[in-house]
């Protein structure tokens, strides 16, 4: 009986062995489909690749980096480029991030289309600019139970110009079970004036492959690739008074946004609304209040949803705070508003300024976690 259990077993072994050699043979051949060219921006730029891996992949191997939030998931749509030739029908995963006119204007998901054929594209001329830097941890702080502050070094001489409010895209490293690297997007929370730095605050995602990486194997001393700085995020300013609002880790392009606008003495006064859950979800709390007593022009107002202890600032939820503190209808003039947090965190505060007179267009503007 033992016998033939151990013979099945290896019957079974042997079987998933050669169908796994057979599936990797024919992955070879099959999907070889040679040199494949990559015209972008009639002809700007052209370059020659090795067909088989995504657009957004094939293009990183040139140095020309995409914006991306998920990995390649198909669950940021931050990819887009234009596809005019050589990309093959929509397909079901580019569907809920296009709409009819991107889709008119042949915009597509570079994570989800593979290279199979030389292609004509369309790529944003600034996104040439974006650079890979190999940094080192300098510091990692528990700035809470459940996020970290990362303060990353550039190489010697090497500095990085970018937007108060932009982001960098992480790339984690093999640990554990996850055997290849990730990559994910994170706001830089430190002033462009610290040019040879970045700072983020990274939030532990339970089972998250990137912030998994940060929280438990990140060491000080350790090499970090990163690429960037992406996004449009940034402060257009238009407006006398600017209007902060985040959760959580969104608090991290307000700091940037903050020293920055406070180190160029730019004339705005800055009105910050912060929401955590308890008092253990609070961090750069000093720091906040001490720029308020430094800066006439700069106000922090935390507000706890659920405090554990004698809180003496705010209780509840962010947009009761902005529904009392905005008047009715007029009160988007003069100004801008923006704001960093999940999508059903700005999906409310998101109706409540429009509601209150601000134009979505020109006054809110926002980078989704
Ligand atoms: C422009 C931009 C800027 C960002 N900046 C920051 C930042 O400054 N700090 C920061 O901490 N994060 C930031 N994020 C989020 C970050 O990019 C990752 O999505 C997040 O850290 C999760 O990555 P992960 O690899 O650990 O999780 P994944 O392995 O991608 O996800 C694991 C599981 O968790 C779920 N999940 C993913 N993200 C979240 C989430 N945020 N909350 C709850 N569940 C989630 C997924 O659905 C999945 O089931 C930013 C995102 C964007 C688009
Ligand atoms: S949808 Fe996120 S990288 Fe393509």
């Amino acid at each position: 009986m033992l016998g033939e259990i151990l013979n099945a077993t290896i019957s079974i072994t042997l079987i998933a062995a050669v169908l796994a050699i057979i599936i990797s043979i024919s992955e070879r051949y099959l999907n070889n489909y040679g040199e494949c060219k990559l015209t972008i921006n009639d002809g700007a730029k052209e370059m020659v690749v090795e067909g088989g891996s995504s657009l957004l992949t094939t293009l990183a191997g040139q140095k020309l980096f995409i914006p991306s939030a998920c990995g390649g998931k198909a669950t940021c749509g931050l990819c887009k480029v234009q596809v005019f030739e050589g990309a093959g029908p929509i397909l079901p995963t580019e569907e809920p991030y296009l709409t009819a006119k991107e889709r008119e204007n042949h915009y597509r998901l570079a994570c989800q289309i593979k290279v199979k054929s030389n292609m004509r594209l369309g790529i944003p001329e600034e996104l040439f600019n974006i650079k890979e830097f190999i940094t080192t941890v300098e510091r990692l702080d528990d700035l809470t139970y459940d996020i970290k502050g990362v303060r990353l070094a550039l190489p010697e001489g090497e500095t990085i110009s970018f937007k108060a409010g932009q982001f960098m895209q992480f790339y984690s490293k093999p640990y554990d079970k996850v055997t290849e690297e990730v990559f994910r997007a994170y706001s830089i929370s430190s002033p462009p004036s610290d040019n040879g730095h970045v700072e983020f605050c990274i939030r532990q995602v339970p089972d998250g492959l990137c912030t998994t990486w940060v929280h438990k194997h990140l060491k000080v001393g350790d090499q970090v690739r990163l690429s960037g700085p992406y996004g449009d995020f940034y402060y257009r300013g238009n407006c006398d008074t600017m209007i902060m609002v985040a959760g959580g880790s969104g608090l991290a392009p307000m700091r940037s946004l903050t020293y920055d606008n406070l180190n160029k003495n730019v004339d705005v006064k800055m009105i910050f609304y912060f929401g955590a859950r308890t008092e253990e979800d609070l961090y750069y709390i000093d720091e906040m209040r001490a720029i308020e007593k430094e800066h006439d022009n700069f106000t922090f107002i935390p507000t706890l949803s659920h405090p554990k202890g004698e809180w003496k600032g705010h209780v509840g939820r962010i947009t009761d705070l902005l529904e009392s503190a905005l008047e009715d209808g007029t009160a988007g003039a003069g100004k801008e508003a923006y704001l960093c947090g999940s999508p059903g965190f700005l999906k409310a505060v998101n109706e409540l300024l429009k509601r209150k007179g601000f134009d979505k267009e020109t006054q809110i503007f926002y980078d989704e976690f």
